[in-house]
């Protein structure tokens, strides 16, 4: 089994006015793997997302990390956030300076980091999101998916333990979600955690090692991927289907079934021309 780096403890959470949003919501995230949250909409992903950062205090049950319970002191939450990064899913609501470069620097210029270390880590962020070329100019100038990427470089340059995303790729064109997700690739390769959020179970399958499947405020089931995102009936208790990748190659005549199926495009393409 591997550490858990944060947990979720039987969470309930009721938004002013009542509206409960969480009801007893059990996850764990085990250090260094990439974790799917995998719901409709409505089901509590946001929600729960905002509890992992300390942005939302639980009405109960509590949030784990490292073991320990988090800390809403101010203190406390300062060192949560450098622990744990949350990407918004709306950029807007995240960028507030100036210039890309100066709204990427807020967040490691709040870490306490010498000007050096912060300048490397803003450039570093600059870089692996293919923001050079709109590095000065303003934020509210930029598209969509420039100030998506914005906003996650701001919290990549915090080289926060673990990274949280809401819906990721929501609205990003193809090459703004390639150029994301090889962002995210390395990262994990430097054995950052990763955790995201989607309705988009194509995407879950290319991606997660780990998928938490949520059903009105509650995980109704966590596993691995191939667990969870290959049990058809559990699936349709969510309105969900199994991956078309998935489904295609397990179709195909003749096919090893000791052989993992395929996760995405480029693998079922070679898969089928017998490679
Ligand atoms: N700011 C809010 N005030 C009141 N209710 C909210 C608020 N945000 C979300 N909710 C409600 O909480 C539930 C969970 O929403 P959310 O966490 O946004 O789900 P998801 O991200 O899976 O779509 C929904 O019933 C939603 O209407
Ligand atoms: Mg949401």
């Amino acid at each position: 089994m591997s550490e858990t780096i944060l947990e979720a403890r039987g969470i309930g959470f009721d938004y002013p006015g009542g509206i409960a949003a969480l009801h007893g919501l059990d996850l764990s995230i085990a250090r260094g793997r990439r974790l799917a949250i995998l719901g409709p909409n409505g089901a509590g992903k946001t929600t729960l997302l905002l509890h992992l950062n300390g942005t939302l205090r639980p009405n109960r049950g509590e949030i784990r990390l490292n073991g320990a319970p988090g800390s809403y002191t101010r203190s406390g939450l300062a060192a949560w956030r450098g622990t744990v990064g949350l990407v918004l899913q709306e950029a807007d609501d995240q960028l507030f300076s100036a210039s890309v470069r100066q709204d990427i620097s807020f967040g490691p210029l709040n870490l306490g980091l010498s000007d050096e270390e912060a300048r490397a880590r803003v450039e570093a962020a600059v870089a692996a999101l293919h923001l050079t070329h709109v590095a000065d100019r303003p934020t509210h100038m930029l598209s969509f998916g420039q100030k998506k990427r914005v906003a996650i470089a701001g919290i990549m340059a915090m080289r926060p333990a673990v990274l949280v995303l809401d819906e990721p790729t929501a609205g990003l064109d193809p090459s703004g979600e390639r150029h994301l997700l090889i962002a995210l690739a390395g990262l994990h390769a430097a054995g950052t955690t990763l955790v995201f959020s989607t309705h988009d179970i194509d995407f879950a399958w290319a991606w997660a090692d780990d998928v938490a499947l949520f059903k009105d405020g509650r995980v109704l089931r966590q596993g691995t991927a191939e667990d969870i995102l290959l049990d058809a009936p559990l699936l349709a208790e969510v309105g969900l289907a199994p991956p078309l990748i998935a489904e295609v190659a397990r179709r195909l005549p003749g096919r090893d079934p000791e052989r993992p199926l395929p996760r995405r495009r480029d693998e079922l393409l070679s898969l089928l021309s017998g490679a």
